[in-house]
């Protein structure tokens, strides 16, 4: 079965063409990274307008790199939430239109059931159940319990900021750009990880929630008094050591906050199988490796295959899909107006 794949929930305008929800046949990501490096975040109005101009194409991008036509597929599945409004509807309204005139079936997939499904693309090996997801995004953060495919069991989240919010918010205060989290990474690779000891957040013993506004206002008051200390009076005299040491330190921090939950989750979770990082934020090399050393022998680990499954991307979107369908045909249809919405089927 072969799904086109469309996602427009935030700055990314994406199309691809999956076969069978894991051989990606084509990829195409329109990044907006440019233009929203200019504001220092989405500005949700502009990201419509680019998903305007870029839907179109990447969808014809897509066939054309798959060597396919319209006629040989055989379903759409679409983002339908959650996400910014105005960038979702691009791309329901693109999908809505194309099943009316093509009469494709349509399948509308949860943002997050895509990040899950990131870790089934080009694997070739059988995914076994339960696994234990940790999705860490900038609009989301959570833990799920996966039994089999479509049964998720919501174990946490985050409290306030998502981890992908607060690395952008971090290289916002220490003026490296957006989007925030790749050039933290990168900052921190020259950077002691040990030069500031930030504190972690105190929640009721057990909890498997996240909150990161704590940790985030503490790199900012220490920026402050830093600048301060050493009399820097512009952003563009604040010493590179400096940047590199807060960033640094505040990545070994959230990384440690959330492969410390992720831990605590296994152990209330004998069974599980495999444990699986996805999300923009599951990209960070030294999450992965952090939580790389602590994971059982018994346990499998896996991460997106490739960087581009790791933040959005239509493909996880196909592949969410085609699971979703496996799990009840009759359900879908073509046809159906299908409009955003963020409560629906978690
Ligand atoms: O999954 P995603 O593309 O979008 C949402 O669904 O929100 O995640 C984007 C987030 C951003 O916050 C970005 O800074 C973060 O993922 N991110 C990273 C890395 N690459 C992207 N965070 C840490 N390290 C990275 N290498
Ligand atoms: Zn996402």
């Amino acid at each position: 079965m072969k799904i086109l794949g469309i996602e427009s929930s935030c700055d990314d305008s994406s199309a691809s063409v999956v076969e069978n929800g894991r051989k990606v046949l084509s990829s195409v990501i329109k990044s907006q990274s440019t233009i929203h490096n200019l504001t220092g975040g989405v500005v949700p109005e502009v990201a419509a307008r680019e998903h305007l101009s870029n839907m179109i194409p990447a969808i014809d991008e897509a066939l054309k790199l798959a060597n396919l036509s319209m006629k040989d597929i055989d379903a759409i599945a679409i983002t339908q939430g959650p996400g910014l409004v105005s960038s979702l509807i691009v791309g329901t309204e693109t999908a809505n239109v194309i099943s009316f005139v093509e009469d494709k079936l349509l399948i509308p997939v949860h943002h997050i059931h895509g990040h899950i499904y990131a870790n089934f693309l080009e694997v070739e090996d059988e995914i076994r159940f339960p696994a234990l997801i940790l999705t860490v995004s900038g609009g989301h953060n959570e833990l799920i319990l996966m039994r089999d495919h479509f049964d998720f069991t919501l174990l946490g989240q985050s409290r306030d900021d998502a981890g992908g919010e607060a690395f952008d918010k971090v290289a916002r205060i220490l003026g490296l750009g957006y989007p925030g989290g790749p050039k933290i990474s990168e900052a921190s690779q020259k950077g002691n990880p040990d030069a500031f000891k930030f504190p972690k957040a105190r929640l009721e013993k057990g909890s498997l929630d996240f909150s990161f506004s704590g940790l985030k206002t503490a790199v900012l008051n220490q920026f402050t008094e830093e600048v301060k200390r050493e009399n820097i009076s512009d952003e563009a005299s604040v010493p590179e050591k400096l940047k590199n040491d807060i960033a640094a330190s505040f990545q070994k921090a959230i990384n440690e906050a959330l492969s410390e939950k992720l831990m605590l989750a296994l152990a209330n979770y004998p069974d599980v199988k495999e444990v699986h990082l996805a999300g923009g934020v599951s990209a960070n090399e030294n999450l992965r490796e952090m939580i790389r050393l602590q994971m059982p022998q018994n346990v499998v680990f896996r991460f997106p295959k490739s960087l581009e499954y790791c933040t959005d991307n239509a493909s996880m979107i196909a592949a969410a899909g085609y699971f979703r369908f496996q799990k009840n045909p009759s359900e879908f249809k073509a046809k159906t107006n299908i409009v955003p919405s963020s409560d629906f089927g978690f």
